[in-house]
Parts: structure tokens; sequence; C-alpha cells
């Protein structure tokens, strides 16, 4: 078993399609973001070396800690796509928790919950043609009823991979009510290899509470990140000092700003673009009407006016 790089920072992006591009991940490692994973990629579109498939796994300049997140059902493309692409990764990590109706429907994602055999199958052929580390993640799983993430977890683990990321909500759940943070520290009780929590970590408080009480190796942070790169500095800071800054309205401007400067760089999807830079208003006056603006815009540049004209 090939072991999960030693990270120097606590701190994971997690994997967002339609966030975590290589503009976004830079954005968050120059905050002190420690890794990071491409947007979920299908192994089917690049094992016929799909071109917007491989269009995700563009990374950033000097980018290293990165791992190719894959999602799929055909184990046979999931090793195609190793083979190909893993020169560029830290790791490949396999999608195991995504609870989109697209995904579901195509039995892949957290479908794959339901059928522990091929999830064996999945990971182990994976480990055998990867040269870098297989790792998972996973929900607790389908529903209030059929909480699975043990045996899962304990599948996924016996078939050779070198961590998991546990998001402790069931499909059914999506991203509604509470992540239930007891799943992770059972996952930690019971493994050997790395566990990742994930879920709910929204400030720097959350992060060091999920450490002490669940005992992960790591904490993911998704959703907090997003118009708030400085979460990862945040969280950092505060786990050595017990201190941290937050950002005013004037830093939020400041990141968005280097958050478009590298999107230009990269040539980023612009229609994403948009989304991101709504979530750095958050909070600021006037916020809901730079928001209408933004959804208007038509060019970066049209952007970065709207916030000359009002001068934050
Ligand atoms: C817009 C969006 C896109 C996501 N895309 C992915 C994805 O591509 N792969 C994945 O494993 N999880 C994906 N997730 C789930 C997150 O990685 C994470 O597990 C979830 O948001 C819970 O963490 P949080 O509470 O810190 O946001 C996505 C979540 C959001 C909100």
């Amino acid at each position: 078993m090939k072991d999960f790089p030693k990270l120097k920072e606590k701190t994971i992006l997690a994997p967002m399609a339609g966030i975590t591009d290589r503009a976004f991940r830079e954005l968050c490692k120059n905050y002190g973001c420690g890794f990071s994973y491409t947007e979920m990629v299908s192994a089917n579109a690049l094992a016929r070396s799909n071109k917007a498939a491989e269009i995700l796994l563009k990374k950033a300049d000097d980018e290293c800690n990165i791992g190719l997140q894959l999602f799929g059902q055909n184990t046979e493309n999931f090793v195609k796509s190793i083979k190909k692409y893993q020169k560029d990764f830290s790791l490949i990590d396999i999608n195991f928790g995504c609870p989109a109706k697209e995904i579901i429907n195509q039995g892949a994602g957290a479908a794959l919950l339901a059928r522990k055999n091929k999830i064996k199958e999945i990971i182990e052929d994976c480990v055998n043609a990867s040269d870098i580390p297989v790792t998972a993640k996973i929900r607790s799983g389908l529903d209030d009823k059929k909480i699975n993430f043990l045996e899962i977890g304990k599948i996924i683990e016996n078939a050779g991979a070198s961590a998991i990321t546990l998001h402790p909500r069931t499909i059914k759940q999506a991203y509604s009510g509470k992540s239930n943070w007891n799943h992770i520290k059972q996952l930690k009780e019971e493994l050997n290899i790395p566990i990742i929590g994930n879920g709910d970590i929204n400030q720097p408080e959350d992060a060091e509470r999920m450490l002490k009480e669940t005992k992960c190796d790591y904490v993911m942070i998704g959703r907090a990140s997003r118009g708030n790169p400085r979460i990862f500095k945040e969280i950092e800071d505060y786990l050595k000092t017990r201190k941290y800054a937050l950002s005013s309205e004037k830093d939020r401007v400041s990141q968005l700003f280097e958050y478009l400067k590298l999107e230009e760089k990269y040539s980023g999807d612009f229609s994403n673009i948009k989304t991101n830079a709504m979530y750095f208003t958050k909070g600021i006056k006037k916020g809901s009407l730079i928001r209408a603006e933004i959804t208007r815009a038509k060019t970066i540049q049209e952007i970065k006016n709207i916030f000359i004209k009002i001068k934050i």
C-alpha cells in the first residue's frame, strides 16, 4: 500500500465541480491550503480522451499536492484513465460520495455505496493499476436506515486504499441537515489508514473541534472556502495560536481581484467565474445589488468594473 502524502498543513480543499478549477486551487494554496483535488472528472470520458474532460485535468503553474478525482462505474475505464493520466498527480481519489441525480442515475458516485463488491473491485483494480496512492471519498450511507460507512470503509481499506474522506451525510440528505461527525470518529477508530473529516466546517473553531472530537488526520473544507479562500490561513493560524484575523470587506474584494487575475491567466469558464465571484460578495454592503450586476457581466473586466465603480 502506498502512503497518503504527509502534509504540513491540516487543511485540504474539497473537490467541488464548477468551483475548484486551477485558478481557485492556486488561490486557496496562496492562503495556506495544504492539498487539493481536481473537480470530479468522468473516468468514462477520460478513457476515450474526451477533450472537455481533459480540460479539468489542467494544473496551475508549479502545482503539486493535487489529487485527481474520478467518478464512474466502469472499472476498466477507471483503470484506463489512471494509466493515462496518473503521472501528473499526487494521488487518485475515487468518488463514492456524489448524490447528484445525473451521477446517481448512471450508477456512479454515491450510488456505488449500495454495491460493496463493485467498490472492492474498483479499488483493487485501481490500486493495481496505479503508481501513486489511491483514496476514496464516501458518504455515511444511502439513507438513515442504510448507514454503511464502516462496512464500506473496511472494504476500501482492505482493497488497498491509502486514505478515506468521509462526508457524513446520506445520499438522501444530500446537503440538508447536519453532518454527523460521530461517524468520522467511528471510522477513525476502526481503520488504520488516514481519515479526512469533511462536512460543515464553516470557521476555524469548527476545524479544531472536528480534529479534537473525531481524531481525524486532516480536515477538508468545501463550501466555506467559496468566496473566502483565506479560511485555510484562518484555520492554520487558529490551530497554532488560537487567534485568527477575519477578512474585511476590502480584503474580500482584493481576494476576488486576485481570483479574477488567476482566472484570466488560466482562461477559466466564464459562467463558473461569475458564480464564484458572487460568493465573495456575501456579507458585503449592497451585496445583492452587486450580485445582480455580476449576473449581467459579460467579461471579467466588467466584473472588476462593478467594484471599481463602488470603490470598496
Ligand atoms: C458545488 C459543489 C460541488 C461539489 N462537487 C464535488 C465533486 O466534484 N466531488 C466530490 O467528491 N464532492 C463534491 N462536492 C462535495 C464537497 O466536496 C463536500 O464533500 C461537501 O460540500 C461537504 O463539505 P462542506 O460542508 O465543507 O461544504 C461538491 C459540493 C458542492 C457544494
